[in-house]
Protein backbone atom coordinates (compact mmCIF):
# COMPACT_ATOMS: atom_id res chain seq x y z
CA UNK A 1 0.00 0.00 0.00
CA UNK A 2 2.77 2.30 0.74
CA UNK A 3 4.93 1.44 -1.86
CA UNK A 4 2.03 1.93 -4.14
CA UNK A 5 1.66 5.09 -3.28
CA UNK A 6 4.96 6.02 -3.05
CA UNK A 7 5.04 4.86 -6.24
CA UNK A 8 2.14 7.34 -7.32
CA UNK A 9 3.39 10.69 -5.86
CA UNK A 10 6.78 9.40 -8.07
CA UNK A 11 4.78 8.86 -11.12
CA UNK A 12 2.84 12.73 -10.48
CA UNK A 13 6.44 14.20 -9.61
CA UNK A 14 7.36 12.68 -12.86
CA UNK A 15 4.17 14.25 -14.77
CA UNK A 16 5.00 17.37 -13.15
CA UNK A 17 8.42 18.05 -13.68
CA UNK A 18 7.82 17.00 -17.58
CA UNK A 19 5.08 19.47 -17.72
CA UNK A 20 6.91 22.24 -15.70
CA UNK A 21 9.87 22.02 -18.72
CA UNK A 22 7.69 22.95 -21.31
CA UNK A 23 5.86 26.26 -19.25
CA UNK A 24 8.22 28.74 -20.92
CA UNK A 25 6.12 28.73 -23.94
CA UNK A 26 6.02 32.47 -23.81
CA UNK A 27 9.71 32.59 -25.29
CA UNK A 28 7.79 32.23 -28.54
CA UNK A 29 6.18 35.88 -30.13
CA UNK A 30 2.65 36.44 -29.22
CA UNK A 31 1.62 35.14 -32.65
CA UNK A 32 4.01 32.30 -31.85
CA UNK A 33 2.21 31.35 -28.91
CA UNK A 34 -1.42 31.97 -29.94
CA UNK A 35 -0.72 29.12 -32.37
CA UNK A 36 0.86 26.64 -30.19
CA UNK A 37 -0.99 23.50 -29.80
CA UNK A 38 -1.70 22.89 -26.24
CA UNK A 39 -4.75 23.93 -24.45
CA UNK A 40 -7.82 23.71 -27.38
CA UNK A 41 -5.37 24.21 -29.89
CA UNK A 42 -6.72 22.86 -32.90
CA UNK A 43 -9.57 25.37 -32.88
CA UNK A 44 -6.85 27.83 -32.25
CA UNK A 45 -4.86 26.66 -35.09
CA UNK A 46 -8.06 27.24 -37.44
CA UNK A 47 -8.60 30.96 -36.87
CA UNK A 48 -4.38 31.49 -36.61
CA UNK A 49 -3.92 29.51 -40.10
CA UNK A 50 -6.70 32.11 -41.41
CA UNK A 51 -5.16 35.14 -40.29
CA UNK A 52 -2.02 33.85 -41.15
CA UNK A 53 -3.67 33.18 -45.21
CA UNK A 54 -4.69 37.12 -44.65
CA UNK A 55 -0.76 38.09 -44.88
CA UNK A 56 0.07 36.13 -47.66
CA UNK A 57 0.29 37.94 -51.32
CA UNK A 58 -2.28 35.77 -53.25
CA UNK A 59 -4.93 37.02 -51.03
CA UNK A 60 -5.68 40.61 -53.08
CA UNK A 61 -6.33 43.98 -51.25
CA UNK A 62 -4.94 42.46 -47.85
CA UNK A 63 -5.87 45.34 -45.52
CA UNK A 64 -3.45 44.41 -43.51
CA UNK A 65 -0.13 45.22 -45.12
CA UNK A 66 0.64 46.29 -48.26
CA UNK A 67 2.90 43.13 -49.87
CA UNK A 68 5.96 43.94 -51.95
CA UNK A 69 6.31 41.28 -54.24
CA UNK A 70 9.98 40.54 -55.47
CA UNK A 71 9.31 37.97 -57.96
CA UNK A 72 12.68 35.55 -59.25
CA UNK A 73 11.84 35.92 -62.76
CA UNK A 74 12.05 39.90 -62.20
CA UNK A 75 15.62 39.41 -61.86
CA UNK A 76 16.27 37.12 -64.87
CA UNK A 77 14.86 33.81 -63.71
CA UNK A 78 14.18 31.32 -66.03
CA UNK A 79 12.20 28.64 -64.36
CA UNK A 80 12.86 26.25 -66.84
CA UNK A 81 14.77 23.77 -64.99
CA UNK A 82 17.39 24.32 -66.96
CA UNK A 83 18.93 27.67 -67.11
CA UNK A 84 21.38 28.43 -63.95
CA UNK A 85 18.62 31.04 -62.03
CA UNK A 86 21.41 31.17 -59.43
CA UNK A 87 22.14 34.89 -60.02
CA UNK A 88 19.00 36.13 -60.40
CA UNK A 89 17.99 34.17 -56.72
CA UNK A 90 20.46 35.96 -55.32
CA UNK A 91 19.69 39.27 -56.45
CA UNK A 92 16.13 38.92 -55.75
CA UNK A 93 16.72 38.04 -52.04
CA UNK A 94 18.86 40.99 -51.49
CA UNK A 95 16.10 43.17 -52.34
CA UNK A 96 13.38 41.31 -50.76
CA UNK A 97 15.42 41.58 -47.81
CA UNK A 98 16.13 45.22 -47.98
CA UNK A 99 11.99 45.60 -48.00
CA UNK A 100 9.86 45.97 -45.35
CA UNK A 101 6.44 43.61 -46.12
CA UNK A 102 8.41 41.76 -49.16
CA UNK A 103 7.48 38.59 -50.70
CA UNK A 104 10.28 36.37 -52.45
CA UNK A 105 8.13 34.85 -54.69
CA UNK A 106 9.05 31.75 -56.63
CA UNK A 107 6.28 31.10 -58.80
CA UNK A 108 4.18 28.21 -59.29
CA UNK A 109 3.88 25.62 -62.33
CA UNK A 110 7.97 26.40 -63.33
CA UNK A 111 11.16 24.54 -62.36
CA UNK A 112 14.60 27.22 -61.18
CA UNK A 113 17.72 25.23 -61.05
CA UNK A 114 19.61 27.19 -58.21
CA UNK A 115 23.40 26.27 -56.40
CA UNK A 116 24.18 26.56 -53.28
CA UNK A 117 23.54 29.61 -51.90
CA UNK A 118 23.24 31.74 -48.57
CA UNK A 119 20.42 34.04 -47.78
CA UNK A 120 21.32 35.98 -45.19
CA UNK A 121 19.72 37.94 -42.67
CA UNK A 122 18.94 40.16 -40.99
CA UNK A 123 16.05 41.48 -43.09
CA UNK A 124 13.73 43.80 -43.01
CA UNK A 125 10.46 43.34 -40.96
CA UNK A 126 7.61 40.50 -42.23
CA UNK A 127 9.49 38.62 -45.03
CA UNK A 128 7.84 36.18 -46.61
CA UNK A 129 9.29 33.31 -48.96
CA UNK A 130 6.64 32.05 -50.86
CA UNK A 131 7.69 29.35 -52.65
CA UNK A 132 5.01 27.80 -55.32
CA UNK A 133 7.40 26.60 -58.12
CA UNK A 134 9.78 24.28 -57.72
CA UNK A 135 13.08 24.82 -56.93
CA UNK A 136 15.82 21.86 -58.18
CA UNK A 137 19.27 21.65 -57.13
CA UNK A 138 22.48 21.15 -60.29
CA UNK A 139 22.06 17.32 -59.76
CA UNK A 140 26.17 16.58 -60.34
CA UNK A 141 28.13 16.20 -57.24
CA UNK A 142 31.16 16.95 -59.61
CA UNK A 143 30.40 20.14 -60.19
CA UNK A 144 28.72 21.08 -56.46
CA UNK A 145 30.60 24.36 -55.19
CA UNK A 146 33.69 23.78 -53.30
CA UNK A 147 32.86 26.54 -50.61
CA UNK A 148 29.70 25.06 -49.62
CA UNK A 149 30.18 21.51 -49.57
CA UNK A 150 27.17 21.00 -46.94
CA UNK A 151 24.93 23.41 -48.03
CA UNK A 152 22.46 23.68 -50.60
CA UNK A 153 19.85 26.51 -49.56
CA UNK A 154 21.06 27.89 -46.68
CA UNK A 155 18.87 30.76 -44.58
CA UNK A 156 20.41 32.42 -41.71
CA UNK A 157 20.08 35.32 -39.49
CA UNK A 158 16.66 35.88 -39.56
CA UNK A 159 13.74 37.10 -37.38
CA UNK A 160 9.61 37.08 -37.84
CA UNK A 161 10.56 35.31 -41.62
CA UNK A 162 7.11 32.74 -43.18
CA UNK A 163 7.74 30.28 -45.46
CA UNK A 164 4.75 28.96 -47.50
CA UNK A 165 3.40 28.21 -50.53
CA UNK A 166 2.36 24.47 -52.02
CA UNK A 167 6.30 24.20 -54.19
CA UNK A 168 8.30 21.86 -54.23
CA UNK A 169 12.24 22.13 -53.06
CA UNK A 170 14.10 19.41 -54.62
CA UNK A 171 17.78 18.31 -53.98
CA UNK A 172 18.04 15.94 -56.69
CA UNK A 173 19.51 13.95 -54.83
CA UNK A 174 20.21 10.53 -57.09
CA UNK A 175 23.67 11.04 -57.90
CA UNK A 176 24.43 12.12 -54.15
CA UNK A 177 23.03 8.57 -53.18
CA UNK A 178 24.95 6.44 -55.43
CA UNK A 179 28.23 8.41 -54.45
CA UNK A 180 27.32 7.87 -50.43
CA UNK A 181 29.88 6.08 -47.97
CA UNK A 182 26.88 4.08 -46.84
CA UNK A 183 26.71 2.68 -50.23
CA UNK A 184 30.05 2.84 -52.30
CA UNK A 185 33.31 1.88 -50.42
CA UNK A 186 35.50 2.38 -53.55
CA UNK A 187 35.20 6.62 -54.14
CA UNK A 188 36.78 8.67 -51.71
CA UNK A 189 33.27 9.53 -50.25
CA UNK A 190 32.25 13.15 -48.05
CA UNK A 191 29.40 13.76 -46.56
CA UNK A 192 26.46 15.49 -48.72
CA UNK A 193 24.77 19.03 -48.38
CA UNK A 194 21.70 19.20 -46.56
CA UNK A 195 18.84 20.24 -48.73
CA UNK A 196 16.97 23.39 -46.48
CA UNK A 197 18.63 24.72 -43.69
CA UNK A 198 17.43 27.49 -41.43
CA UNK A 199 20.13 28.65 -39.35
CA UNK A 200 20.67 31.41 -35.98
CA UNK A 201 17.12 32.11 -36.96
CA UNK A 202 13.61 33.12 -34.61
CA UNK A 203 10.29 33.31 -34.28
CA UNK A 204 10.45 31.50 -38.09
CA UNK A 205 7.46 29.71 -39.71
CA UNK A 206 7.59 27.14 -42.08
CA UNK A 207 4.09 25.84 -44.07
CA UNK A 208 2.70 23.75 -46.49
CA UNK A 209 5.99 23.27 -48.73
CA UNK A 210 7.39 20.18 -49.78
CA UNK A 211 11.18 18.89 -49.60
CA UNK A 212 11.97 15.85 -51.57
CA UNK A 213 15.02 13.99 -52.69
CA UNK A 214 17.85 15.76 -50.75
CA UNK A 215 21.24 15.08 -51.47
CA UNK A 216 21.81 14.49 -47.27
CA UNK A 217 19.44 15.74 -44.76
CA UNK A 218 16.38 17.33 -45.96
CA UNK A 219 16.42 20.28 -43.97
CA UNK A 220 18.04 21.54 -40.99
CA UNK A 221 17.10 23.68 -37.90
CA UNK A 222 20.24 24.84 -36.38
CA UNK A 223 20.94 26.99 -33.71
CA UNK A 224 17.31 28.98 -33.81
CA UNK A 225 14.55 29.40 -31.61
CA UNK A 226 11.16 29.78 -31.89
CA UNK A 227 10.11 27.91 -35.07
CA UNK A 228 7.17 26.75 -36.32
CA UNK A 229 6.46 23.89 -39.02
CA UNK A 230 3.68 22.92 -39.99
CA UNK A 231 1.89 21.06 -43.39
CA UNK A 232 5.20 19.69 -44.58
CA UNK A 233 6.07 17.04 -47.08
CA UNK A 234 9.11 15.35 -46.92
CA UNK A 235 9.86 12.29 -49.86
CA UNK A 236 13.24 10.26 -50.63
CA UNK A 237 13.28 6.54 -51.11
CA UNK A 238 13.36 4.53 -48.33
CA UNK A 239 17.08 3.41 -49.92
CA UNK A 240 18.22 7.09 -49.99
CA UNK A 241 21.34 7.02 -47.37
CA UNK A 242 21.24 9.29 -44.68
CA UNK A 243 18.42 11.52 -45.78
CA UNK A 244 16.94 12.82 -42.37
CA UNK A 245 13.66 14.25 -42.64
CA UNK A 246 14.00 16.79 -40.25
CA UNK A 247 17.26 17.08 -38.46
CA UNK A 248 16.91 19.78 -34.80
CA UNK A 249 20.25 20.83 -33.79
CA UNK A 250 21.43 23.54 -31.06
CA UNK A 251 17.72 25.06 -30.82
CA UNK A 252 14.95 25.39 -29.00
CA UNK A 253 11.06 25.88 -28.79
CA UNK A 254 10.11 24.20 -31.89
CA UNK A 255 6.88 22.99 -32.69
CA UNK A 256 6.16 20.49 -35.77
CA UNK A 257 2.89 19.68 -36.69
CA UNK A 258 0.43 17.82 -39.70
CA UNK A 259 3.74 16.80 -40.99
CA UNK A 260 4.22 13.84 -43.54
CA UNK A 261 7.98 12.29 -43.85
CA UNK A 262 9.15 9.36 -45.81
CA UNK A 263 12.77 9.06 -46.13
CA UNK A 264 15.78 6.29 -45.74
CA UNK A 265 16.78 7.86 -42.36
CA UNK A 266 15.32 9.46 -39.54
CA UNK A 267 11.77 11.07 -40.22
CA UNK A 268 12.99 13.74 -37.15
CA UNK A 269 16.16 14.01 -35.27
CA UNK A 270 16.98 16.03 -32.77
CA UNK A 271 20.52 16.21 -31.05
CA UNK A 272 22.63 18.10 -29.17
CA UNK A 273 21.47 21.53 -27.07
CA UNK A 274 17.99 21.30 -28.01
CA UNK A 275 14.98 21.71 -26.28
CA UNK A 276 11.33 22.30 -25.82
CA UNK A 277 10.88 20.43 -29.43
CA UNK A 278 6.98 19.43 -29.41
CA UNK A 279 6.02 17.22 -32.56
CA UNK A 280 2.13 16.81 -33.00
CA UNK A 281 0.05 14.48 -36.15
CA UNK A 282 3.39 13.36 -37.34
CA UNK A 283 3.45 10.31 -40.47
CA UNK A 284 6.52 9.00 -40.47
CA UNK A 285 7.60 5.73 -42.91
CA UNK A 286 9.59 5.05 -44.83
CA UNK A 287 12.37 5.68 -42.45
CA UNK A 288 14.19 4.81 -39.12
CA UNK A 289 11.60 6.52 -36.91
CA UNK A 290 11.81 9.37 -34.60
CA UNK A 291 15.10 9.94 -33.32
CA UNK A 292 16.84 11.55 -30.12
CA UNK A 293 20.16 11.43 -30.93
CA UNK A 294 22.50 10.36 -32.42
CA UNK A 295 24.56 12.05 -29.38
CA UNK A 296 27.69 11.61 -27.53
CA UNK A 297 29.80 10.52 -31.08
CA UNK A 298 33.46 11.41 -30.18
CA UNK A 299 33.65 11.30 -26.53
CA UNK A 300 31.45 14.96 -27.39
CA UNK A 301 28.88 16.48 -24.63
CA UNK A 302 24.81 16.68 -25.51
CA UNK A 303 22.01 17.69 -24.17
CA UNK A 304 18.66 17.37 -24.45
CA UNK A 305 15.63 18.27 -22.81
CA UNK A 306 11.90 18.35 -22.80
CA UNK A 307 10.83 16.67 -26.03
CA UNK A 308 7.15 15.51 -26.92
CA UNK A 309 5.91 13.55 -29.41
CA UNK A 310 2.29 13.42 -29.79
CA UNK A 311 0.28 11.44 -32.17
CA UNK A 312 1.76 9.87 -34.58
CA UNK A 313 1.53 6.93 -36.96
CA UNK A 314 4.45 5.52 -38.01
CA UNK A 315 4.50 2.55 -41.19
CA UNK A 316 7.51 -0.06 -42.17
CA UNK A 317 9.79 1.63 -40.49
CA UNK A 318 13.24 0.66 -38.82
CA UNK A 319 12.70 2.07 -35.42
CA UNK A 320 9.60 4.33 -33.84
CA UNK A 321 11.00 5.80 -31.10
CA UNK A 322 14.01 6.10 -30.75
CA UNK A 323 17.25 7.38 -28.91
CA UNK A 324 20.94 6.55 -29.67
CA UNK A 325 23.79 7.53 -27.90
CA UNK A 326 27.42 6.83 -28.94
CA UNK A 327 29.34 5.21 -25.89
CA UNK A 328 32.14 7.76 -24.34
CA UNK A 329 29.55 10.96 -24.63
CA UNK A 330 28.39 12.57 -21.55
CA UNK A 331 26.04 14.99 -20.87
CA UNK A 332 22.19 14.06 -20.75
CA UNK A 333 18.79 13.41 -22.27
CA UNK A 334 16.19 14.31 -19.71
CA UNK A 335 11.84 14.81 -20.00
CA UNK A 336 11.07 13.06 -23.00
CA UNK A 337 6.98 12.04 -23.76
CA UNK A 338 6.01 10.03 -26.38
CA UNK A 339 2.24 9.27 -26.60
CA UNK A 340 -0.62 8.26 -28.83
CA UNK A 341 1.84 6.22 -31.16
CA UNK A 342 0.33 3.53 -33.68
CA UNK A 343 2.75 1.31 -35.16
CA UNK A 344 2.51 -0.50 -38.62
CA UNK A 345 5.56 -3.20 -39.21
CA UNK A 346 8.18 -1.50 -37.26
CA UNK A 347 10.98 -3.28 -36.89
CA UNK A 348 12.44 -1.93 -33.25
CA UNK A 349 8.86 0.16 -32.30
CA UNK A 350 10.67 1.01 -28.71
CA UNK A 351 14.53 1.33 -28.29
CA UNK A 352 16.86 3.05 -26.39
CA UNK A 353 19.85 2.37 -27.94
CA UNK A 354 23.49 3.61 -25.96
CA UNK A 355 25.52 1.31 -27.73
CA UNK A 356 24.76 3.25 -30.78
CA UNK A 357 27.40 2.53 -33.55
CA UNK A 358 26.99 3.75 -36.62
CA UNK A 359 30.68 3.11 -38.32
CA UNK A 360 32.39 0.75 -40.44
CA UNK A 361 34.38 -0.49 -37.15
CA UNK A 362 32.96 -2.04 -33.90
CA UNK A 363 32.90 0.33 -31.12
CA UNK A 364 34.77 -0.25 -28.26
CA UNK A 365 32.54 -0.88 -24.64
CA UNK A 366 33.30 2.67 -22.34
CA UNK A 367 32.13 3.57 -19.02
CA UNK A 368 31.47 7.09 -20.00
CA UNK A 369 27.90 7.63 -21.63
CA UNK A 370 24.76 10.33 -22.39
CA UNK A 371 22.90 9.72 -19.22
CA UNK A 372 18.93 9.19 -20.39
CA UNK A 373 16.09 9.75 -17.81
CA UNK A 374 12.57 10.84 -17.35
CA UNK A 375 11.34 9.05 -20.70
CA UNK A 376 7.74 8.56 -20.36
CA UNK A 377 5.87 6.07 -23.03
CA UNK A 378 2.41 6.20 -23.25
CA UNK A 379 -0.17 4.75 -25.43
CA UNK A 380 1.48 2.98 -27.94
CA UNK A 381 0.55 0.28 -29.99
CA UNK A 382 0.52 -1.60 -33.28
CA UNK A 383 2.73 -4.23 -34.56
CA UNK A 384 6.54 -5.25 -33.96
CA UNK A 385 8.16 -6.33 -37.02
CA UNK A 386 10.65 -8.38 -34.55
CA UNK A 387 9.80 -9.98 -30.78
CA UNK A 388 11.59 -7.33 -29.08
CA UNK A 389 9.24 -4.85 -29.14
CA UNK A 390 10.77 -3.14 -26.55
CA UNK A 391 14.68 -2.65 -26.07
CA UNK A 392 16.51 -0.83 -23.26
CA UNK A 393 19.70 -1.39 -24.30
CA UNK A 394 21.17 0.90 -21.67
CA UNK A 395 24.87 1.74 -20.27
CA UNK A 396 26.17 -0.42 -17.64
CA UNK A 397 27.77 2.28 -16.31
CA UNK A 398 25.31 4.94 -16.29
CA UNK A 399 22.28 3.19 -16.23
CA UNK A 400 19.02 4.63 -18.15
CA UNK A 401 16.04 5.99 -15.24
CA UNK A 402 13.05 7.10 -14.30
CA UNK A 403 11.73 4.95 -17.74
CA UNK A 404 7.80 4.95 -17.35
CA UNK A 405 5.65 3.03 -19.32
CA UNK A 406 1.69 3.30 -19.36
CA UNK A 407 -0.81 1.97 -21.75
CA UNK A 408 1.45 -0.14 -24.64
CA UNK A 409 0.24 -2.51 -26.36
CA UNK A 410 2.66 -4.26 -29.15
CA UNK A 411 2.80 -7.66 -30.75
CA UNK A 412 3.78 -9.11 -33.65
CA UNK A 413 2.55 -11.07 -36.14
CA UNK A 414 2.52 -14.64 -33.86
CA UNK A 415 1.85 -12.77 -30.55
CA UNK A 416 5.32 -13.06 -29.35
CA UNK A 417 6.65 -10.08 -28.45
CA UNK A 418 9.09 -9.11 -25.40
CA UNK A 419 11.24 -6.84 -23.64
CA UNK A 420 14.92 -6.49 -23.49
CA UNK A 421 16.31 -4.29 -20.70
CA UNK A 422 20.20 -4.31 -19.80
CA UNK A 423 20.66 -1.37 -17.38
CA UNK A 424 17.11 0.29 -17.60
CA UNK A 425 15.34 1.03 -14.54
CA UNK A 426 11.94 2.34 -14.09
CA UNK A 427 8.46 1.38 -14.16
CA UNK A 428 4.65 0.55 -15.43
CA UNK A 429 1.40 1.23 -15.32
CA UNK A 430 -1.96 0.32 -16.73
CA UNK A 431 -1.86 -2.44 -19.67
CA UNK A 432 1.22 -2.93 -20.75
CA UNK A 433 1.99 -5.85 -23.48
CA UNK A 434 4.41 -7.27 -23.78
CA UNK A 435 5.47 -7.10 -19.95
CA UNK A 436 8.30 -5.02 -18.80
CA UNK A 437 9.33 -6.40 -15.86
CA UNK A 438 12.79 -6.29 -16.51
CA UNK A 439 12.68 -2.17 -15.96
CA UNK A 440 11.87 -3.00 -12.02
CA UNK A 441 15.07 -6.06 -11.58
CA UNK A 442 17.32 -5.03 -13.86
CA UNK A 443 19.76 -2.96 -11.38
CA UNK A 444 23.28 -2.19 -12.73
CA UNK A 445 26.42 -1.19 -11.36
CA UNK A 446 29.19 0.11 -12.73
CA UNK A 447 30.74 -2.46 -15.22
CA UNK A 448 34.51 -1.82 -15.28
CA UNK A 449 35.72 -0.22 -18.68
CA UNK A 450 36.21 -2.78 -21.55
CA UNK A 451 38.89 -2.06 -24.08
CA UNK A 452 37.85 -4.70 -26.08
CA UNK A 453 35.82 -4.25 -29.40
CA UNK A 454 32.22 -5.23 -29.23
CA UNK A 455 30.67 -8.11 -30.67
CA UNK A 456 28.56 -6.75 -33.37
CA UNK A 457 25.41 -6.73 -31.81
CA UNK A 458 22.70 -5.70 -34.83
CA UNK A 459 20.53 -3.52 -32.61
CA UNK A 460 23.94 -1.75 -32.13
CA UNK A 461 24.71 -0.54 -35.50
CA UNK A 462 22.50 1.10 -38.05
CA UNK A 463 23.24 -0.39 -41.67
C1 LIG B 1 26.31 27.34 -60.67
O1 LIG B 1 27.06 26.13 -60.80
C2 LIG B 1 27.49 25.87 -62.13
C3 LIG B 1 28.14 24.50 -62.13
O2 LIG B 1 29.20 24.46 -61.24
C4 LIG B 1 28.45 26.97 -62.56
O3 LIG B 1 28.85 26.74 -63.89
C5 LIG B 1 27.75 28.32 -62.45
O4 LIG B 1 28.64 29.34 -62.75
C6 LIG B 1 27.18 28.53 -61.06
N1 LIG B 1 26.41 29.74 -61.01
C7 LIG B 1 26.73 30.77 -60.25
C8 LIG B 1 25.89 31.97 -60.36
O5 LIG B 1 27.69 30.76 -59.50
C1 LIG C 1 26.76 21.04 -28.37
O1 LIG C 1 26.12 22.28 -28.20
C2 LIG C 1 26.89 23.23 -27.50
C3 LIG C 1 26.02 24.45 -27.22
O2 LIG C 1 25.54 24.99 -28.40
C4 LIG C 1 28.13 23.55 -28.32
O3 LIG C 1 28.93 24.48 -27.63
C5 LIG C 1 28.91 22.26 -28.57
O4 LIG C 1 30.00 22.52 -29.42
C6 LIG C 1 28.04 21.22 -29.19
N1 LIG C 1 28.73 19.96 -29.28
C7 LIG C 1 28.82 19.27 -30.40
C8 LIG C 1 29.52 17.98 -30.33
O5 LIG C 1 28.33 19.66 -31.44
C1 LIG D 1 37.35 8.68 -26.14
O1 LIG D 1 37.80 8.37 -24.84
C2 LIG D 1 38.37 7.06 -24.75
C3 LIG D 1 38.62 6.76 -23.29
O2 LIG D 1 39.25 7.84 -22.66
C4 LIG D 1 39.64 7.01 -25.60
O3 LIG D 1 40.18 5.71 -25.54
C5 LIG D 1 39.24 7.34 -27.04
O4 LIG D 1 40.41 7.41 -27.86
C6 LIG D 1 38.50 8.66 -27.13
N1 LIG D 1 37.99 8.81 -28.48
C7 LIG D 1 38.09 9.94 -29.15
C8 LIG D 1 37.52 9.95 -30.53
O5 LIG D 1 38.57 10.95 -28.68
C1 LIG E 1 -4.21 6.32 -28.11
O1 LIG E 1 -3.51 6.59 -29.33
C2 LIG E 1 -4.32 6.47 -30.49
C3 LIG E 1 -3.41 6.75 -31.67
O2 LIG E 1 -2.53 5.68 -31.83
C4 LIG E 1 -5.48 7.44 -30.44
O3 LIG E 1 -6.31 7.25 -31.56
C5 LIG E 1 -6.27 7.23 -29.16
O4 LIG E 1 -7.27 8.21 -29.06
C6 LIG E 1 -5.35 7.30 -27.95
N1 LIG E 1 -6.09 6.97 -26.74
C7 LIG E 1 -6.18 7.81 -25.72
C8 LIG E 1 -6.94 7.32 -24.54
O5 LIG E 1 -5.68 8.93 -25.73
C1 LIG F 1 7.37 -15.05 -34.34
O1 LIG F 1 7.62 -14.07 -35.33
C2 LIG F 1 8.91 -13.54 -35.25
C3 LIG F 1 9.00 -12.39 -36.23
O2 LIG F 1 7.99 -12.41 -37.18
C4 LIG F 1 9.93 -14.63 -35.52
O3 LIG F 1 11.24 -14.10 -35.46
C5 LIG F 1 9.77 -15.69 -34.47
O4 LIG F 1 10.64 -16.76 -34.73
C6 LIG F 1 8.35 -16.21 -34.46
N1 LIG F 1 8.19 -17.09 -33.32
C7 LIG F 1 7.49 -18.21 -33.40
C8 LIG F 1 7.42 -19.02 -32.14
O5 LIG F 1 6.97 -18.58 -34.42
C1 LIG G 1 29.75 -4.30 -24.04
O1 LIG G 1 28.70 -4.08 -23.16
C2 LIG G 1 27.49 -4.77 -23.48
C3 LIG G 1 26.43 -4.39 -22.47
O2 LIG G 1 26.81 -4.70 -21.19
C4 LIG G 1 27.72 -6.27 -23.48
O3 LIG G 1 26.53 -6.90 -23.91
C5 LIG G 1 28.84 -6.59 -24.43
O4 LIG G 1 29.14 -7.95 -24.33
C6 LIG G 1 30.08 -5.79 -24.08
N1 LIG G 1 31.13 -6.08 -25.04
C7 LIG G 1 32.27 -6.64 -24.71
C8 LIG G 1 33.24 -6.87 -25.82
O5 LIG G 1 32.54 -6.90 -23.57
Amino acid sequence: MEKSSGLFMFLMLLMLMIKVSFSDEESFTPDESRLWFDGDGESELEKGELSYEMDSVLMRGSERVARIPVNVDSFGAVGDGVADDTQAFRDAWETACSLKNAVFLVPERRHYKVNATKFRGPCQKNLIVQVSGTIVAPDEPKDWDLEHPRMWLFFSKLKGVKFQGGGIIDGSGSKWWAASCKITTTNPCKGAPTALTIDSSSAIRVKGLTVQSAQQMHFTISRSDAVRISGVRILSPEDSPNTDGIHITESSNVAIQNCHIGTGDDCVSIVNASSNIKMKNIECGPGHGISIGSLGKDNSTAIVTGVVLDTATLTGTENGLRIKTWQGGSGYVKSVRFENVKMNDVKNPIIIDQFYCDSPKSCKNQTSAVKISQVIYRNISGTSRTPKAMKFACSDSVPCSNIVLNNINLETENGTAETFCNCAMGFDYGIVQPKADCLKSSSCGGVEEDNQAQTHDPIHTEL
